[in-house]
């Protein structure tokens, strides 16, 4: 059942602190404060490159990956849609790794390119949350999400807890390959532990993203989502559950590129909604807030208290979120704008678990 909530999508959506708990717990070990991952037929110390590939929402968490990957452990990850990937000529570094990524681990694009990638004599690795699928039978090795059954078309709780996956990888590959230190991996692994109570508190704001999404986003004709850094796959994200169950037309714009062409759409017609938790690139973000506001655009930001404190005045709404480390920021970000796409999505009267023209799986090309 939907456990009391009006749609599987919501229930999915309030049960991402026990799911994003249960996944890190598998991974995460208390007393040393490390990171354990399950037993793997290849050295991670010594992959010289990876290739991550996936589709949809799970390439989006691919891409938060990337970032990690290459600021915490220092290898280069290549970001592939598996779309993309299988028909073009890919060039991979010899003992490569490829990481796929698959809530239902049955999308055709993803399995196409897993097949290639074995052919091609990469490791491959599947982050995938049913475990019995054809993606997680095919790979080298499996490291899985734990989030339960997903039945909700739009992919919430599979999206956090690949994140929590990903998270995870990153620090394992930092140790593997002696880049990490113990230090910065207990304060990582810890920052990830904080993330099951603060996301149970980012859903208090249910209300006020309801009252948000009813007020701003159900009448906008065109939605604008920005970030960067990890927030800009992030942006990526609530544009495209936006789309996909509200049937609103949203864009997802790293935030710096908005004066390469989309600043062009702003008027006081479109709202534009900031992923801008405080980080170092938060400056940045405030800035382009103001080119918003300057053209007469609606911000609508989702940032911490510091963060709310400086562009309220600017912003039309700004929602504060708990103050967590910028490296699980993406975690906890991807939740308002589930939220906001639900709660619109449900204002509209469409069919929340089941949009039209699509499907769970992507079994066909
Ligand atoms: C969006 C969504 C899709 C899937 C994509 C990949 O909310 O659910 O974009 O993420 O079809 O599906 P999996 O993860 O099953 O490979």
């Amino acid at each position: 059942g939907k456990g009391g909530h009006r749609h599987f999508m919501a229930k999915e959506i309030f049960e991402q602190p026990q799911v994003i708990g249960d996944t890190l717990n598998a991974m995460f070990n208390p007393a040393e404060r490390t990171i354990t991952l399950p037993d793997l037929p290849f050295d991670l110390g010594a992959v010289p490159r990876i290739t991550m590939i996936a589709c949809g929402t799970a390439s989006l968490a691919g891409l938060v990956g990337k970032y990690w990957i290459e600021r915490f452990a220092g290898v280069a990850v290549d970001w592939d849609l598996a779309s993309e990937f299988r028909y073009r000529a890919p060039v991979m570094a010899e003992g490569g790794l490829a990481v796929f990524i698959s809530q239902s681990g049955e999308t055709a694009d993803t399995l196409a390119a897993l097949r290639y990638c074995k052919q091609q004599g990469q490791h491959c690795l599947a982050i995938v949350n049913a475990p019995e699928s054809s993606i997680a039978r095919e790979a080298d090795a499996v490291l899985p999400t734990l989030a339960g059954p997903e039945i909700g078309v739009a992919s919430t709780k599979a999206f956090t807890t690949q994140l929590v996956v990903l998270a995870c990888l990153a620090i394992a590959l930092g140790r593997a390959r002696g880049t990490m230190d113990r230090e910065t991996e207990a304060r990582l692994s810890g920052t990830l532990t904080e993330v099951p109570s603060r996301a149970a508190e980012v859903l208090n704001h249910d209300g006020r993203i309801k009252a948000l999404a009813e007020e701003t986003i159900t009448p906008a004709r065109d939605v604008l989502y920005l970030g960067r850094g990890t927030s800009y796959p992030l942006a990526l994200e609530g544009a495209l559950k936006l789309k996909e169950i509200s049937y609103i037309h949203a864009e997802g714009y790293a935030a710096g590129e908005m004066k390469h062409g989309p600043i062009a759409l702003i008027d006081d017609s479109v709202p534009v909604v900031v992923i801008a938790p405080s980080d170092d690139l938060f400056d940045k973000t405030a800035s382009n807030v103001q080119e918003v506001v300057a053209r007469g655009g609606k911000a609508v930001v989702f940032s911490d208290a510091a963060g709310v404190a400086r562009l309220k005045d600017l912003a039309l709404e700004a929602i504060a979120l708990p103050a967590v480390d910028p490296f699980v920021a993406p975690i906890l970000y991807a939740i308002p704008v589930q939220l906001l796409a639900y709660h619109t999505a449900v204002d509209k009267g469409t069919d929340v678990d089941q949009p039209r023209n699509l499907a769970k799986a992507v079994t066909v090309e």
